[in-house]
């Protein structure tokens, strides 16, 4: 039999007669061998110049014996595979040897025949290993290379963002001066159409507005302290009944609710959530928004936003959370279709998870986690 392959035997047999026969018999089958009498010289041959793929050594040798010479072989070469040699009486040792790293054992006296599939095992696990490692190398390349992308496109869209801000600022300043110009020359379907233009300028504003916030959620740095919840939503309520002139609601928030997070980022969620909840609710009788944690079996706190206003078909949830998606018309319920997003961002950048529950015209409840960070 002979295998098909040059892979680099490194023999290590103190006895001369032995390692002859070892390395003839295997230079027939294919291998390259280099055989040495004495672990020392072949220690310092591995040292010297590195191109074997594994080493056979014999476990009972003067000087350095074969678990010494496997460990001081690995640390040159941590790719390096080791089998070792060892009559009946050792069989332990020859166990001892595997915890120390060597691949396989051979029990002497052995036929030939018996160590070849031995070493082919050895050297394909040892072939495995390697494409391991690069695949392992290659992977954190890409995952680098992605990162740079995201972060150029999120920079890319930041800037975008920000340029459109002048020229529309000068669309909507050449229109105030184009009918201040005019004064009562202007008739009244120009003055509809002017009028769209201007309600345009002011939607596409609040649109860049919004793009912004979002690029701006990825972009800052996370600081992560216990927030008080509770008293963040309290907050967030009082200034959204405030704007709301007479239109009251119920407000039910849990107290005492907290967790391990950015303070600004959830600030910036629990708004959206809130002014979703609040703006689904215009259209109700008595709006009644609630905030509150549940424990899952595992033990881990989901927070919730509930609320019982104009809900949504949960066909349509798997997208509420793309930017510019929205399931209500304009005309119904204003928006941009942006706060979902940014939410959603801030939940992941916590590590935590966000889905939803509704039925239309039943409310919508939006639960989300903020598992603490991970022990650095
Ligand atoms: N509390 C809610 N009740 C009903 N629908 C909601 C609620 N929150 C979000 N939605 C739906 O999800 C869409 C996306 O929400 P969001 O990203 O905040 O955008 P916006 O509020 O600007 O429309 C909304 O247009 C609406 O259709
Ligand atoms: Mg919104």
């Amino acid at each position: 039999m002979t295998v098909a392959s040059s892979e680099h035997l490194l023999i290590v047999d103190d006895e001369v007669r032995h390692l002859k026969a070892l390395c003839d018999t295997l230079e027939a089958q294919g291998y390259v061998t280099t055989g040495f009498t004495s672990a020392r010289d072949a220690l310092a041959a591995l040292r010297k110049k590195n191109t074997f793929d594994l080493v056979l050594t014999d476990l009972m040798m003067p000087e350095i014996d074969g678990i010494a010479l496997l460990r001081a072989a690995q640390e040159i070469d941590p790719s390096l595979v080791g089998v070792v040699m060892t009559g009946h009486a050792t069989v332990d040792t020859a166990v001892s040897a595997m915890k120390e790293g060597a691949m396989d054992y051979i029990l002497k006296p052995f036929k030939m025949s018996t160590i070849t599939p031995v070493l082919s095992r050895a050297l394909a696990v040892r072939r495995l290993r390697i494409e391991n490692e690069g695949l392992q190398q290659r992977l954190g390349t890409r995952t680098q290379e992605l990162e740079a992308a995201n972060k150029e496109l999120e920079t890319f869209s930041y800037s975008v963002s920000h340029d459109l801000r002048a020229p529309l600022r000068a669309i909507g300043g050449y229109m105030e001066l184009l009918l201040d110009h005019l004064g009562d020359r202007i008739d009244d379907e120009s003055r509809t159409y002017a009028n769209q233009v201007t309600s345009s300028v002011a939607r596409m504003n609040s649109l860049i507005d919004d793009l912004l916030r979002l690029a701006r959620t990825t972009r800052t740095e996370m600081h992560r302290t216990p927030v008080d919840l509770s008293a963040l939503v309290l907050d967030i309520a009082g200034k959204l009944q405030a704007a709301a002139g007479d239109r009251q609601g119920d407000w039910i928030v849990a107290p005492n609710v907290t967790a391990d997070a950015d303070l600004g980022l959830l600030r910036v969620a629990l708004e959206n959530l809130l002014a979703n909840a609040w703006k689904y609710t215009s259209k109700t009788t008595r709006a009644r928004i609630e905030f509150g944690v549940q424990t899952q079996p595992d033990g881990t706190p989901v927070y919730y936003v509930r609320d019982n206003g104009a809900g949504f078909d949960m066909k349509y949830a798997g997208r509420l959370f793309g930017p510019f998606q929205r399931l209500h018309a304009e005309r119904d319920f204003p928006g941009t279709g942006v706060g979902l997003a940014t939410v959603q961002r801030i939940i992941h950048k916590h590590g935590g998870r966000i889905w939803t529950e509704a039925a239309p015209n039943q409310g919508a409840t939006f639960y989300f986690t903020l598992p603490p960070a991970p022990a650095a």
